[in-house]
């Protein structure tokens, strides 16, 4: 590769600008950004007409549960330190910058009958400096915080709750489409669903084995639904991109034996697939995978319906199709086998895999994310061969560590995690279109707190100023942003790549 990389340098010097393209590792016109999500970040819990959402009330009401026992009230303080962010998202010269909207922050009791002028003047500060620094918003409606009143008449497992999310997904076209153009409606599904179906996420309301299928049927419909209304009423004016934003930790076998094959496909389809099915497939609607086995399951277990919901066939129809690209959060790679995890009934127990990390893989600060940079190769030409020529845009992906400045770890991860991407999209003919670190800072990060750091700029919690600091990885991405190039420097963390 370094010799390449000299014959190419040695051509550019003969031949000038004409061979450039030949030398990039990314397209011209790959975007790189970087990502936040409202909760994390904005702080100003109550202020300026917000109200609670699922999280406040989870962080308030049960801070055993997070391992600091933080919260969100303050975090990072972005809605008094805005320009501060656009300063740093200025300095990085990222092409986008995704966050999200605070459905409590616009509507304080998730209904449209009252909107709230302050919250819509704060994003379209944001909206607005982003645009005049030159940097596309990407903004995120859902980022797991439910206002509280909707989550007391249920939850995402309540179908009504679908209706509320279009009424203000509709608020956010009107108010921000001329500006944003592109949209994601749900930020990981299938971690929302958690909430409903593991001792997990709020509202960590555990109805395992029923309360995550019911929540994921709520979603796909609001996404389905909220697409189309923008393709009815908003799309011809406001030309933009509506899609969804799903995560996976992709699965590859324990070993070559036909059983822990067929788990490692299972695991990617009860996760992966369960929402990628229904929207990028040819033929629609839940995995195959999963009917069979939830549907024979839940015979078994006495009950006269799947716990598994059913579309109609219209709703099949209708939400297949329902994307603009394939949003796509990606960090880690586990090992699956055959076996049955999970409580009796659970979504991972349907799907009776288990999964396990290769003890060699780096590990983070988080116990979910152990480094193999091969995994994001696998998993974008796993979506090519599954849905087609998809544009993926990789809305999310980065490393945790306990915030060092100087963090080798983290720049070895973007380094190698982004040498895989490129040779996915230049080997392979993989259609990635771009490229989002997470985090532009160290912030609330959910059950760990502020224990597991994601930024490339170093916040001081300790600090009522919530001052930020460059980390190494922020010059880093800098470089790779302004260069389309990944550095050839040599790894730094001991990981013998
Ligand atoms: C995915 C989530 O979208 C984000 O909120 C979270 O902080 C990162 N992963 C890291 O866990």
């Amino acid at each position: 590769m370094l010799g390449f990389r000299l014959l190419v340098a040695a051509a550019l010097a003969v031949y000038g600008c004409a061979a450039q393209n030949a030398s990039l590792d990314f397209p011209e016109d790959f975007m790189f950004g970087v990502a936040t999500a409202a909760y994390q970040i904005e702080g100003a819990w109550n202020v300026s007409g917000k109200r609670e959402s699922i999280w406040d009330d989870f962080t308030h009401e049960h801070p055993d549960w997070i391992a600091d026992g933080s919260n969100g009230d303050v975090a990072c303080d972005s809605y008094h330190k805005l320009d501060v962010d656009l300063e740093m998202l200025q300095d990085l010269g990222v092409d986008f910058y995704r966050f999200s909207f605070a459905w409590s922050r616009i509507l304080p009791e998730g209904h449209t009958d009252q909107i709230n002028p302050d919250g819509i003047s704060y994003y379209n500060r944001l909206i607005d400096g982003l645009l005049a620094a030159g940097i596309q918003p990407v903004a995120t409606m859902y980022h797991w915080d439910l206002p509280s009143p909707l989550q007391d008449l249920g939850g995402w497992p309540n179908s009504f709750t679908a209706d509320f999310f279009v009424q203000y997904a509709r608020v956010l076209f009107e108010n921000f489409g001329d500006r944003v153009k592109w949209w994601i409606t749900f930020n990981e599904p299938k971690e929302v669903t958690r909430g409903y179906g593991e001792n997990d996420k709020a509202p960590r309301i555990n109805t395992h084995g029923i309360g995550e299928y019911l929540s994921a049927h709520t979603i796909l419909l609001a996404h389905a639904r909220t697409y189309h209304m923008y393709d009815e009423e908003f799309r011809a004016t406001q030309q933009g991109r509506v899609s969804i934003t799903l995560n996976q930790d992709f699965c590859i076998p324990k070993d070559d034996s036909e059983e822990n094959k067929d788990a490692a496909d299972r695991c990617n389809q009860f996760e992966l697939g369960w929402f990628a099915h229904p929207i990028y497939s040819q033929e629609g609607d839940y995995p195959e995978v999963m009917r069979t086995r939830i549907d024979e399951n839940s015979a078994a277990e006495g009950r006269p319906f799947s716990r598994l919901p059913y579309f109609t066939s219209a709703q099949v129809e209708y939400i297949k199709g329902t994307f603009d690209f394939f949003g796509l959060n990606h960090y880690s790679t586990r090992l699956a086998e055959d076996g049955l995890a999970g409580e009796n009934p659970s979504r991972k127990r349907d799907g009776g895999y288990a999964t396990s990390f290769d003890p060699s893989w780096p590990t983070s600060a988080s116990d979910w994310l152990v480094v193999y940079p091969e995994g994001i190769r696998l998993i974008v030409n796993w979506i090519n061969a599954t849905y087609g020529d998809v544009p993926i845009l990789i809305t999310e992906s980065g490393f945790s560590d306990l915030g060092e400045l100087n963090d080798t770890g983290r720049q070895d991860y973007y380094r190698e995690y982004l040498r895989q991407l490129s040779l996915a999209i230049n080997e392979d003919g993989i259609n990635v279109i771009g490229y989002t670190a997470w985090s532009l800072m160290d912030n609330f990060e959910w059950l760990d707190g502020y224990t597991a750091r994601f930024g490339l700029y170093y916040v001081d919690f300790e600090d009522d100023d919530r001052p930020r600091t460059a980390k190494g990885s922020a010059e880093l991405y800098k470089q790779i942003v302004a260069s389309h190039q990944v550095p050839e420097a040599e790894s730094t963390a001991a990981w013998g790549w």
